[in-house]
């Protein structure tokens, strides 16, 4: 006995198995398109384990990655930290991101201050105390280094952690924990 199935009247499984094949390869297919669309509308989480949070702008933005690396090498470019509080990275001579930024915050009384690129220092307007570019202090009356905080990249974001660790510039634990 012949067992045969007609083109022009499939059988209903048949039709349904094509309609399925179709409908998933149609969702696949859109499903895989609009992926990184979707990507790029929605904002990454803003808080991640270990309390880190996203560098933002002043106005509350978060600040691409590239934005900050289009600079030049030995760029200190502020950003919004930890609790708002301004904070520099470095662009490093390699291009990338410097691991450790330091706040924009003068231990003496709190007043914030400039990089200065051709003194290679952060001085501070105030009453004149220096740091160099690690946050070491140069000259006083400032008694103690600038704050630190952790930095990382991550599918171009910025994302900035606590420094809970020991003070590398002291051999210390650090003073602001
Ligand atoms: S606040 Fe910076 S030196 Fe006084």
């Amino acid at each position: 006995m012949e067992y045969a199935i007609s083109d022009e009247n499939p059988s209903l499984s048949r039709r349904q198995l094509l309609n399925f094949l179709t409908g998933a390869a149609i969702a696949a297919t859109t499903g895989s398109a609009l992926y990184p669309i979707a990507k790029f509308f929605v904002p990454p989480r803003e808080v991640a384990e270990g309390g880190g949070i996203l560098a933002k702008d002043k106005l509350g933005n978060p600040i691409p990655a590239s934005q900050i690396l289009a600079a030049p090498p030995g760029t200190r470019a502020l950003i919004a930290g930890l609790a708002g509080e301004p904070t520099y990275l470095t662009v490093q001579m390699n291009g990338s991101l410097a691991p450790t930024g330091v706040a924009d915050n003068c231990t003496h009384l709190g007043c914030t201050f400039p990089w200065n690129p051709n003194d290679q220092q952060f001085q501070c307007p105030c009453h004149g105390s220096r740091y160099d570019s690690d946050g070491r202090v140069v000259r006083g009356p400032a008694p103690l280094p600038l704050k630190l905080v952790r930095v990382a990249v991550k599918d171009d974001a910025i994302w900035i952690y606590p420094w809970n660790e020991t003070d590398p510039r002291t051999g210390e634990p650090p003073w602001w924990v």
